[in-house]
């Protein structure tokens, strides 16, 4: 541990998270250009942005999923095995899976979640409304290898990974996960699997620039988390939100904007920022439908089937695990 963070350690007594977030933080704050994972976004007061962002009119993508989800429940259940393990690879709020526990008879329900607080909060609800359902919380991070509960290894697998967030991964990193997904779940696992589309750019730039500055509120909130877990003295109004569509690479882009030539402290390190230069903190790769399936395939899935919104805005997957 260095001099800075040993200092810390005693200003806050960090617990593991608060560790992993400061060493991350300086190291993508280093580099050039500056970085900051969206992974970080989501404290409570981030994921309470989030939830307003689902609202927002520009933001398409959660509604259209939980109604594609909705108007197609009954054929997604149709393909999937019967008093299987529902395995959710990240739980947020459970609208989306309480559809498919609606529609399908799973005997038990995994969440898995970095917060274990979170997580035990959503299973005593679920328990309530689905007394025959088991359900096995694992506060693991999903994006690296974990163990299923023993509970369940007799089970038939289904995993379950909605809400585009497979667009936050790299696409190499988005072929790993799904490659970990598929060993995690083993032979004759399904996975169902919701993937943004790419579209007129119009309405993806206004998606991530709403009207109302929820989205700038959202992105500057990591900032927030900075000064205040991190003893960071970031001035927030020193900062401007933009997000842009990168062509190229199918995806858009979060950042966050220097106003000025400026120098913040953190941990004991100063970061100089030139006017205008960037903090790149999220990218949301849109896909589709022939690069998605090919994703897959690349990782071990078969495409079993896809459904879409009559306007072709978001996709929902059922993938089957290849021999
Ligand atoms: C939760 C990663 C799917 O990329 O659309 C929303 C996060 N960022 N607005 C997305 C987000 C800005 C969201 N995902």
């Amino acid at each position: 541990m260095n001099v800075h963070a040993s200092a810390l350690a005693e200003a806050h007594l960090p617990d593991e998270q608060t560790t992993a977030f400061a060493r991350d933080a300086v190291e993508a704050l280093s580099q050039q250009p500056k970085r900051l994972s969206p992974k970080y976004f989501y404290d409570a007061a981030g994921s309470e942005l989030f939830e307003a962002i689902t609202r927002l009119p520009e933001y398409y993508p959660t509604r259209t999923e939980l109604a594609i989800l909705r108007k197609r429940g009954n054929e997604i259940a149709a393909i999937l095995p019967r008093h299987a393990a529902l395995v959710e690879f990240g739980a947020g709020a459970t609208t989306k899976v309480r559809l498919l526990l609606e529609h399908c008879r799973f005997a038990a329900y995994v969440p898995v979640d970095i917060s274990g607080d979170f997580l035990h909060a959503q299973a005593s609800g679920l328990r309530r409304d689905f007394p025959s359902l088991a359900v096995h919380p694992v506060a693991a991070d999903f994006t690296a290898p974990f163990a299923l509960p023993a509970a369940v290894a007799d089970l038939p697998k289904v995993g379950f990974f909605p809400g585009s967030t497979i667009g936050n991964f790299e696409p190499h990193e988005a072929g790993g996960f799904l490659k970990s997904a598929r060993n995690i779940l083993g032979e004759r696992a399904l996975m169902i699997i919701g993937a943004d589309l790419e579209k007129d750019e119009r309405v993806l730039h206004d998606a991530y620039n709403d009207a109302a500055g929820v989205t700038a509120k959202f992105n500057l909130n990591v900032l927030v988390r900075i000064n205040r877990e991190l003893g960071g003295n970031f001035d927030l109004s020193a900062f401007t939100h933009r997000a842009i569509y990168n062509r190229e690479h199918h995806r858009i882009e979060m950042h966050l904007v220097s106003r000025k030539s400026q120098t913040v402290r953190m941990l004991g390190t100063s970061f100089a920022f030139r006017p205008g230069e960037t903090i790149h903190t999220e990218n949301s790769y849109k896909y589709s439908l022939d690069r998605f399936a090919g994703l897959a395939r690349g990782a071990g899935w078969r495409l079993r089937q896809t459904w879409t919104d009559a306007a072709q805005m978001f996709s929902v997957h059922a993938l089957e695990a290849a021999e």
